[in-house]
């Protein structure tokens, strides 16, 4: 049967460890500038409604060096920007490709794709979620601390998809989040309700609060892509949610400061913190690459590896 990554929770937690195993290797794989055959004869689609750097180099990459055939679908030379539906899209889509990409706005949609698709679907953002960023995130700090044990995460900002799926996998993996952000900009309702581990989720609207102890320091844009019509209002109401040396001046010496990326210096970050010592912002997205090959690989799991 099909595995799509629509969500973190689509996935267990020793399922993901040995993703975390699988991304260990192929990062020493293109070390040795070696590519592998575990996509061989097989072609992905990444069909993006949204623009994109990180997300579709590092897949289209990530499918070329395990022996597969990426095929960039964006959205508005498809027939769904003229109006075909979503289940007549998937149904035609599964004839031809072996898997599918997708970043959309809507997860309804993304989800509606999944159920009326033959092959795996996988969710390269939404405006609900971004599991994909989060599942290499979480293994960004899992190489660097050695453990995801006894950790501490605070996410500072817009509670948004990045940080849905960031309380989701702190949730499955059982890491403390904690979260600061605007009373209007929270996470979504939802997530919050469901997660299992509450005990490991703290929220404030205080930026202040949760900085002392935290192991990793996670900020990310203001404004994401659909809320550009709000920027200014926004501006003014994150302004105190900045990371900034003032706000981090009682951090532990050896926090991790990260972002998804893109980052608007000067508004949720300034240069010295995402330039400074304690940024991995960069490791941050090279290991996009490496992780989402092990998340093709799995999911792709009749294919050893
Ligand atoms: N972080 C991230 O998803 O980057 P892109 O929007 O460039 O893909």
């Amino acid at each position: 049967m099909k595995r799509d990554f629509l969500k973190i929770y689509d996935f267990k937690k020793q399922e993901v460890y040995k993703i975390f195993d699988t991304t260990k290797y192929f990062k020493s794989l293109r070390k040795e500038k070696k590519i592998t055959d575990n996509l061989k004869n097989l072609s992905i689609g990444l069909l993006f409604s949204k623009p994109s750097t990180r997300t579709r180099i590092s897949f289209e990459v990530a499918i070329y060096e395990l022996g597969g055939n990426p095929v960039y679908l964006p959205f508005q030379t498809t027939q769904i920007s003229r109006g075909e539906s979503i289940k007549d899209t998937a149904k035609v889509i599964s004839r031809y490709l072996d898997g599918i990409i997708i970043r959309t706005y809507s997860q309804g949609e993304l989800e509606e794709f999944a159920k009326y698709s033959e092959i795996p679907v996988i969710n390269a953002l939404t405006d609900l979620y971004h599991p994909v960023q989060i599942l290499c995130d979480l293994f960004t700090i899992y190489e660097k601390k050695g453990s995801l044990n006894n950790l501490k995460i605070t996410y500072i900002g817009d509670g948004n998809n990045v940080c849905n799926s960031l309380i989701e996998g702190c949730d499955l993996l059982g890491i403390e989040i904690r979260i600061s952000c605007p009373e209007e900009y929270m996470p979504d309702r939802k997530v919050i309700e469901n997660i299992k581990n509450k005990n490991l989720l703290k929220i404030s609207s205080n930026p202040e609060e949760f900085i002392e102890d935290a192991d990793v320091i996670y900020t990310d844009t203001w404004v994401s892509m659909g809320d550009e019509k709000e920027t200014e209002r926004r501006i003014k109401i994150f302004k105190k949610y900045q990371v900034n040396k003032d706000l981090l001046k009682n951090a532990k010496k050896d926090f991790l400061f990260m972002h998804c990326l893109p980052a608007h210096r000067g508004q949720e970050v300034t240069d010295e913190i995402i330039d400074g010592p304690n940024s991995i912002v960069f490791d941050q997205a090279e290991n996009r690459l490496h992780c989402q090959k092990s998340i093709l690989a799995f999911l792709f799991s009749s294919i050893s590896y």
